[in-house]
């Protein structure tokens, strides 16, 4: 038993596992020019590993998995790399389809979804229609073309754009956002080495813990996570009020 099981056994008696985990999957270019390889065997890895995690996490019982795969700023790079991302993501969603109800995670991508292909997105319909029938615990949300700029900017024009709107709230504004009816992130792990939010989750992280590692994400086992998960149980969220 690894000694986030045992926590988790323990939770109600102090430990309390994150309901929601989000990761910046980072350092996969640097994992394969480590080994000499082109920076698009870094994002194979890096795609097998998010695999790994997310079964992790769904025997957990974590209920949320939000992960960033290509922020609204990735298109800077060559279209080599960026339709070496884009193919991995129609092969994972493409497997994601035959083995759903035997991985039992649901799947949800978000983030604008406009640029990607009419392919990649007819088969992003396909995956969320199956989540929608299966009995899970855990959603793993894949976050493409996502940008927090650019997600709340979208939330404000869709909520104008709402004869039903609201009085604009907190609340409110939040039933617009891609990440509408899920809690904000408990914990914000960033592996690679680099200590920034580089626009993921703005809005959702006000009260995140984050918890950075040098690990390269394909490198990323389910021991880092435990030690993740028992950092983050080592923290004191007081959101902005005084500990009794
Ligand atoms: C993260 O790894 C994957 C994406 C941003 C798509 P990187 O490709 O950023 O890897 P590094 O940071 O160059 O090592
Ligand atoms: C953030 O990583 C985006 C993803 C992991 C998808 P980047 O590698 O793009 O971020 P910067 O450029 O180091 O800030
Ligand atoms: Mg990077």
């Amino acid at each position: 038993m690894t000694s986030t099981e045992r926590q988790q056994k323990t939770a109600g008696q102090g430990t309390v596992l994150p309901r929601h985990i989000a990761i910046i999957m980072d350092g996969n270019g640097r994992w394969a020019k480590k080994r000499g390889l082109p920076r698009t065997a870094g994002h194979a890895a890096g795609a097998e590993t998010f695999r790994r995690i997310a079964s992790y996490c769904r025997d957990l019982g974590i209920e949320y998995l939000t992960v960033y795969a290509f922020s609204t700023e990735n298109w800077k790079r060559s279209a080599e790399e960026v339709s070496a991302i884009m193919g991995l993501l129609k092969k994972y969603l493409e497997e994601a389809i035959e083995k759903m109800r035997r991985e039992n995670v649901r799947i949800r991508v978000l983030g604008d979804l406009s640029p990607l292909s009419p392919e990649l997105r007819a088969l992003i319909d396909r995956v969320e229609a199956i989540d929608e029938t299966l009995e899970t615990r855990t959603q793993a949300n894949l976050c493409v073309n996502y940008g927090g700029r650019d997600e709340i900017v979208r939330a404000v024009k869709a909520w104008q754009a709402d004869p039903d709107r609201g009085e604009l709230t907190e609340a409110e504004l939040s039933k617009y956002l891609y990440t509408a009816g899920m809690p904000d992130p408990d914990l914000i792990i960033r592996p690679s080495g680099e200590e920034r939010i580089s626009n993921f989750l703005l809005w959702q992280s006000a009260y995140s813990e984050f918890y950075f590692t040098d690990v390269l994400w394909p490198d990323f086992t389910e021991r880092d996570m435990d030690a993740a998960i028992e950092a983050y149980q080592k923290r004191d969220r007081r959101y902005g009020g005084v500990k009794k």
